[in-house]
């Protein structure tokens, strides 16, 4: 079953690690001559009149949108304000607003805009001044990016009836663990959420079950709650670098999980490798305080069919050398690829 999963873990990176490319969707000809329904300030291409691109061109305020846009570019303009009436022809057809790299702030987006538009399906909103999130009522939404904000708090029943919601990513923002309990248990389909460059001091509690990707790199977080992973048994790739985690805070084969195939702890406070499963391929543990290499923490039996799966282990900035390994270790890591320790 293990395998099955790999493509999607990968596709699913890949969508995150190409998120400046989003906008490549644009069709050649954008600098073509213009739909017949455009706005003035904006390209609407012959080949594909449902898209309406006003992005890069100094804009201050969101356009008048004609009727018939469904996908809707504003990134990289100026714009400080959404005025009343924008979107009153396209508040049932809009699927996608793209409003990355602006200066809206909360007390400028009047009622009657994005509360208005119930078939919204992506909602980018990076790089903007919002101190809180700004949802469309669409129950059809499936991706929400509010990273680069000052976001402090996302009240719990925002996302309540989101039912084919599966991507958030909300990264560097101001969020506390107090200002978003409950905000995600909603989307009964999430399968990624990125928190990382937070103010978190534990991991979010009532995460729905359908998790792959869970990301909390660059926050305050000293313990996972025994029976974490536990509640998440699809979780393929966990990053928690850049915490404060210490021994203490790790109970007992709280990682010891068999979805994890990536598991990235580098950047703490750890004195010890903790007990992984068998499945798990990637290791992160690298700038910790770890003074002894515990084989049984990363293989408590070892036999013809039972080893660990590991691929790559990171243990540089840490106590340790490879003449700390025991020599039994080569049968427990006996699929590693690199085992790397400066
Ligand atoms: C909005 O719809 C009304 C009524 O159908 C129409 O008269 C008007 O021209 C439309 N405005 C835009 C900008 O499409
Ligand atoms: C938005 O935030 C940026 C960076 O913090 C700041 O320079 C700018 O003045 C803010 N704009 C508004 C409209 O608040
Ligand atoms: C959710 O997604 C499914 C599958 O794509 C689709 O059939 C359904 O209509 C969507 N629900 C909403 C509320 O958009
Ligand atoms: C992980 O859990 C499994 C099943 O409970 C157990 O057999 C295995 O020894 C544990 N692995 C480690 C390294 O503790």
């Amino acid at each position: 079953m293990l395998p099955l999963r790999l493509p999607l873990l990968f596709l699913l990176v890949s969508v995150a690690l190409c998120q400046n490319d989003d906008y490549d969707y644009q069709p050649a000809s954008r600098h073509g001559p213009s739909g017949p329904n455009c706005h003035q300030d904006c390209d609407c291409p012959y080949n594909f009149p449902t898209a309406m691109y006003c992005d890069s061109r100094k804009l201050k305020f969101v356009p008048v949108v004609p009727t018939g846009i469904k996908y809707l570019y504003l990134q990289n303009n100026l714009i400080e304000e959404i005025k009343a009436g924008v979107f009153d022809n396209v508040t049932d057809t809009l699927r996608w607003l793209i409003l990355d790299n602006n200066q809206i702030t909360n007390a400028k987006i009047e009622k009657g805009t994005i509360d208005k538009l119930s078939a919204l399906e992506k909602l980018y909103f990076s790089n903007n001044n919002l101190t809180e999130p700004v949802i469309p009522p669409s129950k059809s939404l499936d991706e929400l990016k509010i990273m680069h904000n000052q976001l402090s708090k996302f009240p719990s029943e925002l996302l309540s009836d989101k039912e084919n919601l599966t991507f958030v990513n909300v990264q560097y923002n101001q969020l506390t663990s107090d200002a978003i309990v409950g905000a995600f248990k909603g989307p009964k389909k999430m399968l990624s959420l990125d928190l990382s460059h937070n103010k978190l001091k534990k991991l979010p509690a009532g995460v729905p079950g359908s998790l792959e990707i869970l990301y909390a790199d660059h926050n305050e977080i000293e313990s996972v709650g025994a029976g974490y992973l536990g509640k998440l048994p699809l979780l393929q790739s966990l990053r928690l670098s850049h915490n404060k985690l210490v021994d203490s805070g790790i109970p007992a084969g709280v990682f010891n999980v068999t979805s994890l195939v990536e598991l990235d702890l580098s950047f703490n406070q750890l004195k010890s490798i903790p007990e992984i499963n068998e499945h798990l391929e990637q290791l992160y543990l690298q700038a910790n305080e770890i003074e002894k290499f515990e084989l049984t923490s990363l293989c408590k039996y070892v036999s013809t069919t039972s080893f660990s799966h590991l691929k790559h282990l990171r243990l540089d900035g840490n106590m340790v050398t490879h003449s700390s390994m025991p020599p039994e270790s080569s049968n427990c890591l006996r699929v590693a690829s690199d085992v790397i320790f400066e």
